[in-house]
């Protein structure tokens, strides 16, 4: 394929990249490492990435792109811990809308994310107009009332028909949905684990954000009216979404969940 090119000169012959690739692209030629004949690259960028002397290049993750590791801090243990527990779905918000330019700051991050054979294939709608979002609650409202797991969200309903409160979306500014191509595999998946970066970034810019599960079950009901109200291209699935806007409100503890449940085995 013509993908991959060494330095002879640079090239240590650690055949770090040959063990790290995870689709064996790579194989010992002669004097430095070559491509197979059938190769299956994934553009994953371990190959350059892992390189200590940047010997090799990857015409899919060119290293002119990789951005040098080294020169960011590791947090610690306890940092990482605090960190991670910190995140919290945020279901107040304030009544101000988040700039197009941390709402793109937020979903490039969430490109970033993992996805199965590093398949990536998802796009993000960005609501930033709120009186769509209203009549996304409203339309939901409607599909759960005659939805047989109504009983489920009886709550959402009552207080949305008795007081107007929004426990679809919470009052949120914006709302951040994922699309896919219909017949992409791992489109869950990889939205899942795309908004789970994004919600975890989202404290660094002092925003919250939620899932939302009423919304995306809505959504991914066949021929859902959300497809048309958020004008998702043809071919295309929401395979998720969460809300997005500033916290109004801070915690001030940290909580536990259900105690460890585990199995090792030896
Ligand atoms: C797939 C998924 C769907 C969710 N849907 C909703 C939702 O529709 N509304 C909501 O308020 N929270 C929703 N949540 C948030 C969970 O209720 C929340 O993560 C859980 O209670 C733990 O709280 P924490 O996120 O603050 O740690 C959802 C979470 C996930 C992972």
């Amino acid at each position: 394929m013509n993908l991959i090119t060494v330095n002879e000169e640079k090239c240590i012959k650690c055949e770090m990249c040959i063990k790290e690739c995870p689709v064996n692209v790579l194989k010992m030629g002669e004097n430095v490492p070559e491509e197979v004949v059938e190769s299956n690259c994934i553009a994953c960028g371990h190959c350059v990435a892992i390189c200590p002397t940047t010997a090799i290049d990857n015409n899919k993750t060119p290293l002119a792109q990789q951005v040098d590791a080294k020169d960011f801090p590791k947090l610690d243990a306890e940092q990482t811990e605090h960190f991670l527990r910190s995140r919290r779905s945020i279901r107040n918000y304030k009544d101000k809308s988040v700039s197009r330019e941390e709402l793109t700051k937020l979903i490039n991050i969430a490109r970033l994310a993992p996805t199965a054979e590093n398949s990536q294939g998802i796009s993000f709608v960005v609501v930033e107009n709120k009186q769509l979002i209203e009549k996304a609650t409203e339309v939901s409202i409607e599909m759960i009332e005659i939805s047989p797991l109504r009983y489920l969200v009886e709550d959402a309903v009552t207080s949305y028909r008795k007081n107007g409160v929004d426990s679809i979306f919470r009052g949120a500014p914006n709302l951040i949905i994922t699309i896919a191509d219909k017949d992409l595999r791992s489109a869950r998946d990889n939205s899942v684990s795309s908004l789970t970066y994004l919600e975890l970034y989202a404290p660094s810019l002092g925003l919250g954000s939620c899932w939302a599960g009423i919304f995306e079950y809505c959504a991914s009901i066949e021929n859902s009216p959300m497809l048309k109200l958020f004008n998702i291209p043809e071919g295309k699935k929401i395979t998720a979404a969460v809300m997005v806007g500033y916290p109004n409100y801070s915690y001030k503890r940290l909580v536990d969940r259900n105690p460890l449940d585990a199995t090792f085995i030896s």
